[in-house]
């Protein structure tokens, strides 16, 4: 008989406990040893279960493999680096430590020679590093646009679909286990940044540190952007882009953005997750599925020990040399509380065309190196919405706007 994988596991959280639930119901594998940061609370596992010290379980040469899935990624990152050295391979769902410290655990694995897989981190249990490692080519993809983030996709379908508040529904979002223990990692677009630095290592070849990818969240959405979006016929969503441009460098950024109905991204709801892999001839394809929760992001962890049974490990092509590059020009509607500073050398770029008792509303053409160069548009109170979608032709866009606020006035009246 085969003997099972013996598994030390690092966390028993919404995600530990998930895996240690599906490890139970499948042969093949069994959880030797637990560690967690407060064994006080986990007394339930038992003496033989949890461990009293990470060193238990990393030196123990009967324990075949380590997943980690605890929330912190230093101490995480500690942990692989402890593992790689005893020759122990390593699955991990923690998104944070894998994008920080990505060039370093790439080499750790060259030198080691044991692999890290982490396919859980970036969409939980939808197969994206492995689908852009081994099947799309770089030279073929134009680009790739996602909702990748299940817990801000949760609550701006709660806010749109049942006119919830946003602290309620975020509330909603954290009792279901979507999301992050600490939920300003999620909702201000940090979160995505770390998976958005993960997918373009693995389709680029070129590693972006997640502070370089220029981004918000989903933290100053205001009603009135629901509403306007609902108007221009869409949604709003938190949508991560890279693209390869013409001068052969790429970008890559996540801002709230107007979805349009009948494109793929707007029938992505709830905490599912969405990505559209543009090719380059415009040809769209859409990998689906939950982002976060304990099953999915078990099943992620589950796909990635089975994968390292069979022998697999990440390749890191080294592909083109390319860089990143902030020039690339977006259509964006600003909300902008009455007073709000905007800095001169942008004011012409914006246009007026609408104002409530709060807010001055405007539109305009800027770059991403415009809002790379600021932080102004980062306030708290001021709204930021792409609406690149419904650029193509900007007079269309302007009588649009105007038609809305003469027949709708309504819609920018904050509640
Ligand atoms: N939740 C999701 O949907 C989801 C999806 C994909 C990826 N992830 C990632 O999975 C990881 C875990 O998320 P979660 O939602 O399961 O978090 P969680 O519910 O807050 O659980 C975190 C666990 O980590 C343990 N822990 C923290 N620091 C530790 C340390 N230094 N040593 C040992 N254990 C430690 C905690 O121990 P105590 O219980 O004793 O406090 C707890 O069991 C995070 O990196 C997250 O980004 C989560």
């Amino acid at each position: 008989m085969i003997k099972p994988i013996r598994i030390g596991l690092f966390g028993y959280g919404v995600v530990g406990a998930g895996f240690a639930r599906l490890v139970a119901q499948i042969p093949g594998a069994e959880i030797s040893r637990i560690v967690v940061k407060h064994p006080f609370l986990h007394q339930e596992l038992g003496p033989e279960l949890l461990a009293g010290h990470l060193h238990e379980v990393l030196y123990d040469k009967d324990i075949d493999v380590i997943v980690e899935a605890i929330d912190d990624a230093d101490a995480a990152f500690t942990i692989l680096r402890l593992a790689l050295e005893q020759g122990k391979p390593v699955i991990t769902a923690n998104k944070r430590m894998v994008a920080n410290h990505l060039p370093e655990i790439i080499r750790l694995q060259r030198r080691f020679r044991t692999p890290v897989l982490y396919e859980a981190a970036c969409c939980a249990g939808i197969p994206v590093i492995r689908t852009l490692e081994d099947y799309f080519r770089p030279e073929l993809v134009g680009g790739l646009t996602g909702i990748i983030n299940g817990s801000t996709n949760y609550i701006l379908t709660a806010m749109e679909r049942f006119r919830f508040r946003f602290d309620h529904a975020l509330q909603l979002a954290q009792e279901a286990g979507f999301a992050e223990s600490d939920a300003a990692l999620d909702v201000e677009g940090t979160d995505a940044a770390c998976k958005l630095s993960i997918i373009v290592r693995h389709l680029w070849g070129l590693y972006v540190p997640p502070e370089r990818i220029l981004h918000t969240g989903i933290q100053h959405v205001l009603p009135q952007d629901l509403r306007l979006a609902e108007q221009l016929g869409g949604v709003v969503k938190l949508v991560a882009q890279t693209q390869k441009l013409d001068t052969g460098k790429v970008t890559a950024f996540i801002l709230p953005r107007l979805v349009l109905k009948g494109t793929p991204l707007y029938q992505v709801l709830q905490e599912y997750n969405g990505i559209v892999l543009e090719d380059i001839y415009g040809d769209e394809q859409l990998l689906y599925g939950k982002g976060s929760g304990a099953a999915p992001t078990a099943q992620g962890l589950w796909a990635d020990l089975q994968a390292w049974r069979r022998g697999y490990r990440y390749q890191y092509p080294e592909k083109e040399l390319l860089t990143l590059s902030y020039d690339k020009e977006l259509t964006l509607h600003f909300s902008l509380p009455n007073g709000a500073y905007v800095p001169p050398q942008l004011q012409q770029q914006l246009e007026y065309y609408a104002a409530d008792s709060r807010y001055q509303y405007f539109t305009g053409r800027l770059s991403l190196q415009a809002l790379a160069s600021g932080s102004w548009w980062r306030e708290k109170g001021i709204s930021i919405l792409d609406i690149s979608a419904i650029a193509g032709d900007e007079e269309a866009l302007k009588e649009q706007l105007n038609t809305l606020m003469l027949l709708r006035t309504d819609i920018f009246q904050p509640v």
